[in-house]
């Protein structure tokens, strides 16, 4: 029997993915770009062995067994055979099956990037126990779109490509986090309830239905994404804080410009928002910027001088007794899925 165990952060995408041009392969409709945290409180843990004894493969999720027969999944594992077939045949038999044991330390689908984290563990912990080297990011991206930002570190992109068969959408690093040590991110654990509206199925129904979601990304977001990374290379906060409050906010206008509209975010949401423009025009500058994935909680980017200020601020808006929101604190990870 081999056995090999990783751990994959989340990535919180600062200019966001919403739109696929193709579904089977999950190829975007424009390029995205996202920091990888670094923090233990937001990790996938994923667990493959493979043995001659095994029957089949089989897959348990946060304790609880569930079918192989998801087509990302089988999809992945699939796809990392033909790989390992090419290149390491010995490592593992292909007459072998796995069994795979994946948790997250942070809700499932509550819109906290679970399924970046838990994909790009799965693929990256797969790779390894296959000895399979060189980008499978690619493979990634088959799982969770996202998931493919999670297995670099720092400040990375997901170019959407241009070929049909999805062989160069793959993510890149940017740079690493060490180019921009100060850059911290609070998480705002809002609500950990499971989303009304998967991600897969908002995407669907917004390709589908919305007017302003191409508008968003063949228009605006190729701009925005110079834009961004010009800041990051800068590390212009001033550039980068609004760019991220802007993405965000034109994802959730597209959200609610579908039909019927994805309502994710809340009015503690919205209270957030708020707090945090009032609290940058008290300081006449943009000291922290929030962003908003397909659920309630809050992503707040700084730098590392604002965090006491702003923990403070967040335990003053919204006390215990009305609301407690959890504030899970990240650092960037210069690495990613350790192996
Ligand atoms: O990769 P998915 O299918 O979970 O979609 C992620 C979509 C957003 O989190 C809303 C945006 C993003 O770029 O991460």
């Amino acid at each position: 029997m081999t056995r090999v165990t990783c751990i994959a952060p989340v990535n919180i995408a600062v200019i966001k993915y919403w739109g696929k041009r193709n579904e089977t392969l999950i190829l975007p409709l424009n390029d995205s770009i996202s920091t990888t945290l670094c923090t233990h409180d937001l990790c996938a843990k994923t667990s493959v062995m493979a043995s001659p004894e095994f029957t089949e493969d089989r897959i348990w999720l946060n304790g609880r067994e569930e079918s192989i027969k998801n087509p990302r999944l089988k999809n992945c594992l699939l796809q990392i055979r033909r790989v390992a077939r090419d290149q390491t045949p010995n490592v593992i038999p292909e007459s072998w099956h796995v069994h795979i044991c994946s948790e997250n330390n942070f809700p499932t689908a509550a819109g906290l990037a679970s399924s970046a984290a838990g994909y790009a563990c799965l693929v990256a912990t797969l790779a390894q126990l296959y000895g399979v080297s060189g980008d499978v990011s690619a493979i990634a991206r088959q799982g969770s779109g996202s998931a493919c930002r999670s297995m670099l570190g720092g400040f990375v992109r997901w170019h959407k490509g241009v070929e049909e068969s999805g062989s160069d959408s793959i993510a890149t690093q940017i740079a690493p986090a060490s180019h921009w040590p100060e850059l911290r991110i609070l998480v705002l654990v809002v609500s950990d309830h499971k989303k009304k509206t998967s991600s897969t199925i908002g995407m669907q129904n917004s390709v589908a239905t919305s007017e302003l979601l191409n508008y968003r990304a063949h228009q605006v977001v190729p701009g925005r994404v110079k834009k961004m990374e010009k800041a990051i290379m800068e590390k212009d906060f001033t550039q980068f804080a609004e760019i991220t409050m802007r993405d965000s906010n034109q994802f959730h206008a597209v959200a609610l410009d579908t039909y019927p509209p994805a309502v994710y975010m809340n009015d503690t949401s919205h209270s957030i928002v708020n707090l945090i423009h009032k609290f940058n025009a008290a300081h006449g500058q943009i000291k922290v910027a929030y962003t908003f994935d397909a659920g309630p909680n809050a992503c707040l980017y700084m730098l590392e001088s604002e965090v006491p200020e702003v923990v403070g601020l967040i335990d003053w808006a919204f006390p215990a007794k009305d609301m407690k929101i959890n504030v899970l604190r990240g650092l960037q990870t210069e690495r990613n899925v350790p192996k």
